[in-house]
């Protein structure tokens, strides 16, 4: 099945093979040979690559690219969200990647076309750029038996009333680990400014899917082993969402008071986006306040066009009223 090719020369496919592929399933019925079970798998629910939907790469003219489907269940109309979410972001200065909704000739099916930022046209072929996920940053797949064995950066932090593991699973660690892959000071600082734009945005959006595999970092300079942010991805506004979104991971570290203990924030306000753009991010007060402020315009009166330049009818797009209403 898909998910358990290894042979990379299988896994990529040329896009007008893909679509001779894809017609030769419609005119048979049936798949026949092995790649064209994973390509009927793929457009037809089969499992994915990483990540819960269905995936394909596929290539033309020497750029790949990442073919995601809708997965079984999932609403048709996914990745015109996820498009006009990317290009949205990008609009609010974050480096999103870019993509395309892609209509496929069948007149049935819709894909996500998203161009892989970890590939690079070489001549002949193409090149591998390294990408760790923010979960692999964060060391997430260790578990730490004993707070002796968690990161000695974060016990620094005094986790009092907070576990160690809520705290090593947190956009705060995720910009403190960057320090030790994103080189000198400034590019610290920057990764960390952009991270908190991202935050800023999945909030505005009631993204809430902001897990640590939704972030990564991608290979400036292997040599001198420099990483950068890789562009956002898995963008994603919920129909019907909450008022006040919990994120994914907490964005705000509260050091202990004489009153109160420690505190780890989830719930994005804009109180608390702001103060901990100061906190952890890298910004000023007055900076953080008329970004918060010009994005939150921005997307209020940017997002129905958004989504209706990707495609989506007026009464699919109401759906998503509550997603974009501002933030408390
Ligand atoms: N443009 C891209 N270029 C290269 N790799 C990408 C790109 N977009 C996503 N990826 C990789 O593919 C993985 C899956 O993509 P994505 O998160 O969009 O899928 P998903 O199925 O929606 O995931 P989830 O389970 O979080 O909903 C990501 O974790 C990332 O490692
Ligand atoms: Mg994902």
């Amino acid at each position: 099945m898909f998910g358990e090719l290894t042979d990379e020369r299988l896994l990529v496919l040329d896009v007008d093979e893909f679509l001779s592929i894809l017609n030769d399933i419609k005119a048979r019925g049936l798949a026949v040979t092995d790649v064209q079970e994973q390509v009927l798998d793929a457009v037809e629910n089969g499992t994915s690559l990483g990540g819960t939907k269905p995936k394909l790469t596929l290539s033309s003219h020497g750029q790949q690219y990442l073919a995601k489907f809708p997965a079984k269940g999932d609403s048709p109309w996914l990745p015109h969200v996820e498009a006009a979410m990317l290009k949205l972001a990008r609009r609010c200065g974050i480096d999103a990647c870019q993509c395309e909704v892609w209509r496929l000739p069948d007149g049935r099916n819709r894909a996500l076309l998203l161009k892989r930022f970890d590939r690079s046209p070489v001549a002949g072929g193409s090149g591998c750029i390294g990408f760790v996920s923010a979960h692999s940053v964060m060391r997430l797949d260790r578990q730490p038996t004993s707070a002796a064995q968690a990161d000695a950066r974060l016990l620094a932090f005094g986790t009092q009333g907070i576990t160690t593991d809520s705290l090593r699973k947190s956009y705060v660690a995720f910009a403190d680990a960057m320090a030790r892959w994103c080189g000198g000071r400034d590019a610290h600082r920057e990764a960390r400014r952009e991270l908190w734009r991202r935050i800023v945005f999945n909030a505005l959006i009631r993204n809430a899917d902001d897990h640590a595999r939704n972030h990564g970092l991608l290979c400036a300079d292997m040599a001198a082993k420099r990483w950068q942010l890789a562009p956002a991805y898995d963008l994603v506004a919920p129909a019907l969402a909450r008022e006040t979104p919990n994120l994914a991971l907490a964005y705000l570290y509260i050091r202990p008071t004489a009153r109160q203990g420690a505190r780890l924030v989830w719930a994005a306000t804009l109180a608390d986006l702001l103060l901990a753009a100061e906190l952890h991010y890298g910004y000023s007060r007055e900076e953080a306040r008329a970004y918060l402020q010009g994005t939150q315009d921005l997307i209020q009166s940017a997002w129905r066009s958004a989504l209706r330049s990707e495609g989506m009818p007026e009464h699919e797009i109401d759906r998503y009223r509550a997603s974009f209403s501002p933030l408390a």
